[in-house]
């Protein structure tokens, strides 16, 4: 079956062309970073009126790239949350208009489930079980996935994301936004052990992460030493990052060996970190662990592990309704539950 996948959720107006929820026709993905640039982050209204302009010429081209006809589209799959309300309606309006228009089914996909979807539209996906480490610029999540569709959440933060940590550094250090890809790339040059800033609840035995504290430390070492030079900058994002790293990578190892799992997924933004996918690989093969990622396409919000996701759910006879809502929060409560 050919999928119509949809994302809105938050800057990044996307629209994919699935085959089997493995194959990739197309995947557009248009990204709304200039429009934010210069506010420091994303300013939802905008966001929401970029996401009205830019749906249609997006769903065309990826009609376009995946050299099919709309008559071959067997159903339409779009996120329905969590993201920014606004910008969700958009995507979620378009996808039940078509829906309806074209007697499709269709179905809401959850964002955070289809961020882990992302790694089955890799040549070598994992089989289940395995560990997932979910990181973006709004969630920091770890979960124990035995099926498509069923996830354990053991852990989440408490606070920051991985990814909002990235970026109010990033801002603190006049980097700009949005700010990973940037210190993943100043980072590079720096000394990661020359400021060594805290680890929070690397000890404690627990699956929770919190990244505030973290970015206060490092506001207070920039207001106490200052940036004199440029490579105090790249000193203090090489330390920070591999703060972050330290944690996420440990956790997401003592997770899979609690769960005596041998495999482990990294997927969302903060998953095309180099140092992370870097760190991930050399440990976890030194714990007998393997380690999958997605390529960078694949871990930033796309419409492709949308329509890959969907297409599991509409494999299981599930449909949404046309009056489906939008959701702004995740509503998954720690522990285990079919979504
Ligand atoms: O998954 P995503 O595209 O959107 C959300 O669902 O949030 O993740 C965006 C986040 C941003 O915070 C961005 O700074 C971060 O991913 N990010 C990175 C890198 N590339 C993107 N963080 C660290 N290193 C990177 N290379
Ligand atoms: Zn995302």
């Amino acid at each position: 079956m050919i999928v119509l996948g949809i994302e809105t959720s938050c800057d990044e107006t996307a629209v994919a062309v699935v085959s089997d929820g493995r194959h990739i026709l197309s995947n557009v993905v248009a990204s709304q970073i200039a429009v934010h640039h210069p506010y420091g982050g994303v300013v939802p209204e905008l966001a929401s009126r970029k996401h009205i302009e830019w749906i249609i010429p997006v769903f065309e081209r990826a009609i376009a790239d995946s050299g099919i006809g709309l008559d071959e589209l067997g159903a339409v799959a779009v996120t329905s949350g969590p993201g920014l309300i606004g910008s969700l309606l958009v995507g979620l309006s378009f996808a039940k208009a078509f829906a309806y228009a074209r007697k499709l089914p269709f179905v809401g996909v959850n964002h955070l489930e289809g961020h882990i979807g992302a790694i089955f539209l890799t040549p070598d996906p994992p089989p289940y079980p395995f560990i997932a480490l979910l990181v973006s610029g709004g969630h920091t999540n770890l979960y124990y996935v035995t099926g498509p569709t069923s996830l354990e959440l053991l852990g989440q933060t408490r606070d920051d994301a991985a990814g909002e940590a990235f970026d109010k550094v990033a801002k603190m250090l006049g980097l700009g936004y949005p700010g990973g890809v940037v210190i993943d790339r100043m980072a590079r040059e720096g000394d990661p052990e020359r400021i060594r800033f805290p680890r929070a609840f690397l000890d404690t035995g627990s699956f929770d992460f919190s990244f505030s504290g973290l970015k206060t430390a490092v506001g207070r070492y920039i207001k106490k030493m200052g940036i004199d030079r440029d490579t105090d900058i790249r000193h203090i994002a090489a330390g920070f990052q591999e703060a972050v790293v330290d944690v996420l990578v440990k956790k997401t190892i003592f997770a899979a060996q609690e769960k005596a799992c041998e495999r482990i997924v990294l997927v969302g933004g903060v998953a095309s970190n180099s140092r992370l996918r870097e760190r991930i690989r050399t440990e976890s093969e030194f714990a007998g662990i393997s380690v999958y990622i997605p390529d960078p396409i694949l871990c930033t919000d796309n419409a492709a592990m949308i329509a890959s996701v969907g297409y599991h759910h509409l494999l299981g006879g599930e449909r949404s309704p046309l009056d489906l809502d939008a959701f702004s929060k995740d509503r998954r409560l720690r522990g285990s539950e079919d979504l």
